[in-house]
């Protein structure tokens, strides 16, 4: 017999199917027995009762055992119906019972709120923690947004490029993890912080229009927004303006919440901007919070920050920091036009302001991005001011000041942080609701247990000694 989703048994009232999924609940009384079954289309109830054999297989079945069950699809009587509840006014009368795998005893409940379980033993399971209810709607919602994405980008004449995921390092204020080489020993890759220099060598390619799902590593401490491996809606586009940029991204912000939340209220369109120096004046931080309402879990506060300083006096923790300047986004950023003359006479550096915009949404950064130095002379300047040698500046940029030279357009674009946007859109706490196989504070992976040892002859190999 063929399979029936049990998303569908409604339209087999009073017909014999066959379901195939998870024992969710199972309860026994007296000659009869009664299961909660699920499938990745919901649930349904089922009963045994006036068949001893099926019983007596019934009998076995446990929570998580994996079951093929042949029933007849029956309305429930009008006293029975649970108007609240997926299948609530019908029932499968069980006729036939096969288990197709047993099911170790489950180390949490998946039938409830799993955020109530010890988060080390939800990741450390966290393929059970998958089945819950809460988290396929993560996760499923997650592949619908980037659906609608894709979409939309596409029918914006973008294209979706990958870009490297073994490469050099980017500087993005944040250190990079290093991989080994094993052909060329000594030397390292470094997993990439964004596609940044990518992207912006794509328009240097021809290609005017780029967005990608990108995956992205930085070595940071681990919070409640931040993961070491996180995913970004990373786009960049030729012959463009910061006006161009935001308002395509605020379009496609406003179609999508639209189109995948239509419960969801965006408490102001056209989106409000703020310079950074209003921000952190009236509000002390450069993503402020401006909803009217923070108990309306339905109220989106979106908002742009623009008018970032170019540049900022080098800090202890700013790893890339050598001279007395470094750059405070990325150091790709152009400044604004009429900035121009003290940039390029490298004077009143702290008074020169950027490109960068960021998007944020009820308190979070969810985005930033800038128009680019297209022009090789003015990304060198930046390096200059930064206090790079002209060592350093080729060793380390080279590639990109001599692909600079060669007809780049002016560009520019914007990343947004995709877990984020998520995580807000779900009304999650934090984003490793929103990853499927997401990292601890420490940046653990408790189920695979990485990050691992590896053996003497792996080291050996790539010609690392402790
Ligand atoms: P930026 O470094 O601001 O810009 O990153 C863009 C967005 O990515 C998100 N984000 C993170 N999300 C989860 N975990 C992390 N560790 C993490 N770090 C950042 C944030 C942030 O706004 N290449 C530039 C973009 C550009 O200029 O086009 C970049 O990466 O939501």
């Amino acid at each position: 017999m063929e399979r029936t989703l049990i998303g569908s048994l409604r339209e087999y009232i009073d017909s014999e199917v066959q379901i195939k999924g998870w024992v969710d609940v199972a309860r026994f009384q007296g000659k009869m027995a009664f299961f909660d079954f699920r499938d990745r289309t919901g649930k349904v109830q089922g009963v045994v009762f006036g068949k001893p054999e099926v019983l007596e297989i019934a009998k076995e079945l446990k929570p998580e055992y994996v079951v093929a069950i042949t029933g007849k699809v029956n309305a429930r009587p009008e006293k029975m119906v649970n108007a609240n509840m997926q299948n609530g006014d019908i029932e499968l009368e069980i006729t036939n019972i096969a288990i197709l795998n047993e099911s170790a005893v489950s180390p949490f409940p998946i039938d409830g709120d799993t955020r109530m379980v010890d988060e080390s033993v939800r990741l450390k399971y966290r393929y059970l923690d998958l089945r819950s209810e809460r988290m396929q709607k993560n996760i499923r919602t997650r592949h619908t947004v980037q659906k609608f994405i894709r979409d939309y980008l596409t029918g914006e004449n973008f294209v979706e490029v990958e870009t490297p995921l073994l490469s050099a390092p980017t500087p993005e204020g944040s250190r990079s993890y290093i991989v080994p080489s094993r052909l060329s020993q000594g030397c390292f890759y470094s997993l990439p912080q964004s596609p940044q220099q990518y992207k912006q060598l794509l328009m240097i390619g021809g290609f005017e229009r780029y967005f990608q799902f990108a995956r992205c590593m930085r070595d940071e401490d681990t919070r409640g927004d931040r993961q070491p491996e996180f995913t970004q809606l990373d786009m960049e586009l030729s012959f463009v303006k910061e006006e161009d940029v935001i308002s395509l991204n605020e379009k496609l912000l406003i179609e999508l919440v639209t189109k995948c939340y239509p419960e969801k209220r965006i408490q102001q369109v056209p989106f409000p901007r703020m310079t950074y120096q209003e921000a952190m004046e009236k509000y002390g931080n450069d993503r402020p919070d401006i909803r009217e309402d923070k108990n309306d879990p339905n109220l989106l506060a979106f908002l742009w920050i623009t008018d970032f300083p170019a540049f900022e006096k080098t800090s202890e923790d700013n790893v890339d920091g050598t001279g007395e300047w470094t750059f405070t986004h990325n150091p790709f950023a152009k400044p604004k036009d009429e900035y121009a003359e003290d940039f390029l006479a490298k004077r009143n550096i702290s008074n020169i302001i950027s490109t960068q915009y960021d998007i944020t949404l009820n308190g979070y950064e969810i985005g930033g991005g800038s128009i680019r130095n297209h022009n090789a002379s003015w990304q060198k300047n930046t390096f200059e001011i930064m206090g790079y040698d002209e060592k350093r500046i080729q060793e380390n940029f080279g590639h990109m000041l001599t692909a600079l030279q060669y007809g780049a357009p002016p560009h520019g674009g914007i990343a947004w942080g995709f877990d984020r946007l998520i995580m807000l859109l779900e009304n999650e706490p934090n984003i490793r609701e929103v990853i499927p196989f997401a990292k601890t504070g420490e940046g653990k992976d408790l189920m695979m247990e990485a990050p691992a040892k590896v053996n003497e002859n792996q080291l050996k190999e790539l010609g690392i000694k402790f």
